[in-house]
């Protein structure tokens, strides 16, 4: 997908990532709408990259229609969307409450819901087609403990996002999708919680992993490097933007686990008795 020249939208554009996509994005000639429930920080982020800012909550459908509105209205199209926002509070599964759930599900998942079910018809429609990125995680390809709700709702982002690569290829689609899929990277997702609605409180709590040895030997890197990775993957059409290869070790044990579980099971015919199985836990 051609970036110079598009009008793009990043949600959660005021920090961090996307604010790196967007400072990307507008290097290689896009203009850009950065959205974001922190709105004072987005206008500044805005005036200091040349992006506009807009105001949205990723969670309600309404406010993400109103945004597309917006940018129909400043630029008369879309061609590309950059549904980014997210939060990365941490609790075991023992700990998270209801309340937990509903906050990381309304933001990363309902939020990425959102944004496709509003713009892929505006995409579709788009003449010069466009492309839709998805911020997913590592957390989407491997476990770690504590990120039980926060991988729940990328592995789905991911599910959501690889149907829609084969549906849009089925039909001859000029619109394309990518999954960004970044490692450690230095931004204020050690501070999610200062986006914590009331009422919503819970078991999750803001970790900063930087600072703790169960995570040392990780490499971090900044948001701008993960902006280049995903506009090499806009331009490129590609469905995975990587931008730690190095964790493959990880998430190829979690695929070789699978693997040989396929593998152990026989084929059982429809009418046989179960049989035990000494490896089932
Ligand atoms: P960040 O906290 O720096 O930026 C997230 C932005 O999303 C903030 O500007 C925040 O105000 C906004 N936001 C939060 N709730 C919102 C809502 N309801 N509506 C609109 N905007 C909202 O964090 P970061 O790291 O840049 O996160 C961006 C994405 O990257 C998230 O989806 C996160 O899960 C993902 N990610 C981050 C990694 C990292 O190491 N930082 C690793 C893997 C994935």
């Amino acid at each position: 997908t051609r970036i110079e020249g598009a009008v793009a939208v990043v949600t959660g554009g005021a920090s961090g990532i996307g604010r790196g996509i967007a400072e990307q994005l507008i290097a290689e000639g896009a203009e850009v709408v950065i959205a974001d429930v922190q709105h004072d920080v987005c206008e500044t982020a805005a005036a200091e990259i040349g992006a506009v800012a807009l105001h949205v909550d990723v969670t309600s459908a309404k406010s993400v229609e109103s945004l597309a509105a917006a940018t129909l209205e400043r630029f008369g199209r879309v061609d590309i969307v950059v549904n980014n926002a997210g939060i990365g509070p941490l609790a075991r599964v023992a700990d998270l409450t209801l309340a937990d759930w509903r906050w990381m599900i309304d933001v990363n998942l309902w939020g990425v819901v959102h944004g496709v079910t509003t713009f892929l018809p505006l995409l579709r429609a788009n003449e010069r087609g466009g492309h839709i990125v998805n911020t997913a995680s590592n957390a989407m390809f491997s476990i770690n403990p504590g990120l039980g709700a926060y991988s729940a709702t990328k592995f789905a982002v991911a599910a959501l996002t690889e149907t829609m690569a084969v549906e849009l290829a089925e039909e001859g689609s000029d619109v394309h999708v990518t999954i960004l899929t970044p490692g450690p990277v230095r931004t204020n997702i050690k501070a999610s919680s200062r986006n914590r609605p009331a009422g919503l409180e819970g078991g999750l709590t803001d970790v900063d992993i930087s600072h703790d040895p169960a995570y040392s030997g990780l490499r971090w890197i900044d948001p701008i490097d993960a902006g280049r990775i995903t506009t090499r993957a806009i331009r490129g059409d590609e469905l995975y933007a990587i931008t730690h290869p190095e964790l493959w070790d990880a998430v190829g044990a979690r695929h070789d686990a699978i693997r040989a579980a396929f593998d152990r099971h026989p084929v059982v015919a429809p009418d046989a008795e179960p049989v035990a199985d000494a490896s089932a836990r």
